[in-house]
């Protein structure tokens, strides 16, 4: 007798997700960026992840601005194209879809490149901001603290603030700054809940990573969905490493 192999693994974990997505009241997911992966955004840490091609003190923080701001406009001119050709994909219309039909489950990103708003995602946490809004460089009195402008490719290679007609900076948070209040703590509310999915994050940039453990803390039931295990792997009731956009289509045909 020959035991038979299913052609994907992951289908077994599959299940008992859904099976517990179907009794759950809240739930919460956090995204990454390999939920995008499948639009054709690079990812930070993956096979091809942008982090080993740059070093991310030279581009994404307020030193790196500080120092050569046109380099890191550069740099995000350049995703801000990349990213204006690429559309929602399965992962981020299943989530849109819950978001829609269960008021209670909510999605929280690390993401900013805006996929889960234009596929219809409602009350959108987003934790690192948004690529397609600009901010004040010195953070001028007039000016408000962040302003949106999806021209692509942007006028001017060095953007203005409108108000002061100093530098303007891409508003997304860069290493070592810290994330808006109010995000923080929408996010934090957000750990309590009965099923929280960790899906497409590498799970090492905090305070984001925190909301699993802070969920699991809470009593939730944990998941992960991944290419590839994660530091996250161990300490999660489920762990599916297969694309995002696969499993989440998967789930949403069993719900
Ligand atoms: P990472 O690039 O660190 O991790 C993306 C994860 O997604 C990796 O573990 C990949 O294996 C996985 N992955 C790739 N394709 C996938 C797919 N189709 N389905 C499922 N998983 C897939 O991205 P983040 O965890 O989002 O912050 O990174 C967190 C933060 O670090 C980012 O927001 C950014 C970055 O530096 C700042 O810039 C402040």
């Amino acid at each position: 007798m020959t035991e038979r192999v299913s052609a994907r693994p992951w289908q077994a974990p599959v299940r008992e997700l859904a099976a517990r997505l179907r009794g759950a009241a809240r739930v919460t997911v956090l995204t990454g960026a390999g939920v995008s992966a499948a639009s054709g955004v690079p990812t930070f840490r993956g096979a091809d992840g942008l982090w080993r091609q740059y070093r991310a003190e030279d581009l994404a923080t307020t030193q790196a601005f500080a120092r050569d701001p046109r380099l890191v406009w550069d740099w995000y001119a350049w995703r801000r194209e990349t990213i204006a050709s690429c559309r929602p994909n399965a992962a981020h219309e299943v989530l849109a879809a819950w978001t829609h039909r269960r008021p209670e489950w909510r999605v929280v990103t690390q993401n900013v490149d805006d996929l889960h708003q234009r596929a219809g995602t409602r009350a959108l946490v987003r934790l690192h901001g948004s690529i397609w809004e600009l901010s004040c460089w010195s953070r001028c009195a007039t000016s408000p603290a962040r302003w949106r402008d999806e021209r692509v490719p942007l006028p001017d290679p060095l953007p203005r603030c409108p108000h002061c007609l100093g530098l303007a900076r891409p508003a997304v948070v860069w290493f070592g700054e810290p994330l808006d209040p109010a995000d923080v703590r929408q996010a934090g509310d957000r750990t309590v809940c009965d099923v929280f999915i960790a899906a497409g994050t590498s799970a090492v940039v905090y305070p984001a990573a925190g909301l699993l453990e802070a969920a699991r803390a809470r009593g939730a039931f944990t998941a992960e969905v991944n290419l590839e295990p994660t530091p996250a792997s161990s300490g999660v009731d489920v762990a599916i490493h297969a694309p995002a956009e696969e499993v989440l289509a998967e789930i949403e045909s069993m719900l």
